[in-house]
C-alpha cells in the first residue's frame, strides 16, 4: 500500500482530528474530507454525509481506495454495504452490525448473548405500563429513546416525578421514531470511560483509555451534551482492568457479531461505567467518539493508514501500535445555548500556533468572505499534550483563552477528576 486516496466523511472534529492524522501518513497521497468544516478546508468536497450514492460516485471518479466514515447516521444507512457493492474499500461496520449503536434495544439483545455486564433494563412501547415499572424500580433510573438521537436521547432521573415526566417526553413524539421504544434502565454510580477499539471482526486492539465529560455544565450538572472535553489516559484505568475488559468485553462482543452472520469491522467504541462491582457496559459505539477522537489522535504516535487498511484485511493481528507517553487533553469551545437552541454565524479567530504542539480542532465552522464562522453546536476542540495531565491541562486552557470567540460556553473542569 503505497499513495492512498484517502476519502473521509463527516464535518466535526472527530473528522478534522483524522485529516489530521492522515495527512501525516507517508502512504498517503490525497486526502478529502465530505463535506468537512472550515478545519478541513484544503480537503474538503461539498458532498453531504447521508448522500450515499453521491459519495460512492465520488469515490469511484477519483478511485478512492480506502473510505473512513465518522458519524453514526451513515453507517446505519447502510455507507459500507454500499460501498462493498460497487467494489469500494471502506472502513466501519456493515447497516447490520452497527445496530450496536442504532439501536439501544438490539444492543441489549445482544450484552445478554454475549453474558456483558450491563444494567438490568426492561423495554416498552407503551407509556403506561413504562409508567408502571418506573414506579416498581422507583428512583433512580434512567431512560432512552430506543434510536439513534445524537446522544440527547437519554435522561437519567434522579427522582420519580421527573421519570415519569421523561416517558412522555420521550415517547410523546418529541424524538420522532427513536422514541417509539423506550428502554428503561438501573441506575449505575462510577466513573466512566471510553474505550475505543479497533476491530477487523476477529481481532480488536484497544486504543488508549479517555474520559469524556458529557454533562454541560461544570461539576458534571446540566444537560447530557455529545461532549464537553476529554483527556488521555484517566488514572483511574489500568492495565488489568483492559486486559479483563478486553477478554470479557469486547472478544464476547466480537464472537457473538461474527456467530450471528454480522461480524464487526471498524472503531468499536465501549461507554464503560466503573462501578463498585467492576465495569459495566453503558452502550456501544460503532465509530471513533467525538471528542474523544482529538486526543487519541494526538496520542497515536503509529501511522492510521496502515492500521485502517488491516482492518478492512482482517489482518489486524499483524499490526502494532505505538502510543504516546504524554498525557492529551481536549477542551470543547461550544456555540452560547448548546446542547439547547444557540446562535450561528458568530465569527471567530484563532491565534497563530507557530513553535506549539497544540493543536486547535475544528467542528461546526464554516468561512463566509474569509471570515471564520461557527455554524454549529460544538464549534472548536482545544487539544494540547503535556508531560502529566495538570501541565496539558494548563496549555490547553492558555490557548482558549487567547481564542477569540465571543460568548463561548467551555467546561473549565476538563480532566480535574484525574487529578
Ligand atoms: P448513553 O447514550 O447510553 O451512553 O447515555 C448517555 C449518558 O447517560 C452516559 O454517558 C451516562 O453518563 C448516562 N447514563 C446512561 N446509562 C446510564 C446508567 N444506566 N446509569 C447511570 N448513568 C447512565
Ligand atoms: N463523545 C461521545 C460520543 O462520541 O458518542
Amino acid at each position: 500500500m503505497k499513495n492512498l486516496r484517502v476519502l473521509i466523511v463527516g464535518n466535526g472534529g472527530r473528522e478534522h482530528a483524522l485529516a489530521w492524522k492522515l495527512a501525516q501518513s507517508p502512504e498517503l497521497e490525497q486526502l478529502f474530507v465530505a463535506p468537512g468544516n472550515a478545519g478541513t478546508v484544503m480537503w474538503n468536497v461539498p458532498i453531504p454525509t447521508q448522500d450515499i450514492p453521491a459519495l460512492i460516485e465520488f469515490a469511484l471518479k477519483e478511485k478512492i481506495d480506502l473510505t473512513l466514515v465518522g458519524p453514526e447516521d451513515p453507517l446505519s444507512l447502510g455507507i459500507v454495504d454500499a460501498f462493498h457493492e460497487a467494489g469500494l474499500r471502506i472502513f466501519g461496520p456493515t447497516q447490520a452490525a452497527a445496530q450496536l449503536e442504532g439501536s439501544k434495544s438490539f444492543a441489549k439483545t445482544i450484552m445478554e448473548s454475549a453474558q456483558i455486564p450491563t444494567a438490568a433494563w426492561a423495554i416498552f412501547e407503551d407509556p403506561l405500563p413504562a409508567k408502571a415499572y418506573v414506579r416498581s424500580i422507583g428512583a433512580p433510573c434512567v431512560l432512552k429513546a430506543d434510536g439513534l438521537a445524537a446522544g440527547k436521547g437519554v435522561i437519567v432521573a434522579m427522582d420519580l416525578e421527573t421519570a415519569l415526566q421523561a416517558v412522555d417526553e420521550i415517547m410523546d413524539g418529541g424524538f420522532g421514531s427513536a422514541g417509539k421504544k423506550l428502554v428503561i434502565e438501573e441506575f449505575l454510580e462510577g466513573q466512566e470511560v471510553s474505550l475505543l477499539c479497533f476491530s477487523d471482526g476477529v481481532t480488536a486492539c484497544p486504543m488508549v483509555p479517555v474520559q469524556d465529560h458529557k454533562r454541560a455544565l461544570e461539576g458534571d450538572l446540566g444537560l447530557n451534551t455529545g461532549g464537553m472535553g476529554t483527556y488521555s489516559p484517566p488514572p483511574i484505568w489500568t492495565a488489568e482492568l483492559e486486559a479483563s475488559v478486553m477478554k470479557d468485553l469486547v472478544a464476547p462482543t466480537l464472537q457473538v457479531m461474527s456467530a450471528r452472520g454480522t461480524p464487526f469491522q471498524g472503531v468499536l467504541f465501549l461507554g464503560l461505567m466503573l462501578t463498585q462491582r467492576g465495569p459495566k457496559l453503558l452502550e456501544y459505539n460503532v465509530r471513533f467518539g467525538d471528542p474523544e477522537t482529538q486526543v487519541v489522535m494526538k496520542r497515536l504516535k503509529s501511522d492510521l493508514l496502515p492500521i485502517l487498511w488491516a482492518c478492512t484485511e482482517g489482518r489486524l493481528s499483524e499490526v502494532e501500535l505505538e502510543w504516546k507517553e504524554e498525557v492529551a487533553v481536549c477542551v470543547v469551545m461550544a456555540a452560547p445555548g448548546y446542547p439547547l437552541a444557540y446562535a450561528k454565524g458568530i465569527p471567530i479567530h484563532l491565534p497563530e500556533l507557530q513553535g506549539s504542539d497544540s493543536v486547535i480542532f475544528q467542528a461546526g465552522t464554516g468561512i463566509s468572505e474569509g471570515q471564520l464562522l461557527s455554524t454549529g453546536g460544538r464549534v472548536l476542540g482545544i487539544t494540547a499534550e503535556g508531560k502529566t495531565l495538570q501541565q496539558a491541562r494548563e496549555k490547553a486552557y492558555v490557548l482558549v483563552e487567547k481564542i477569540d470567540f465571543p460568548k463561548a460556553h467551555y467546561r473549565r473542569d476538563i480532566g480535574v477528576k484525574g487529578l
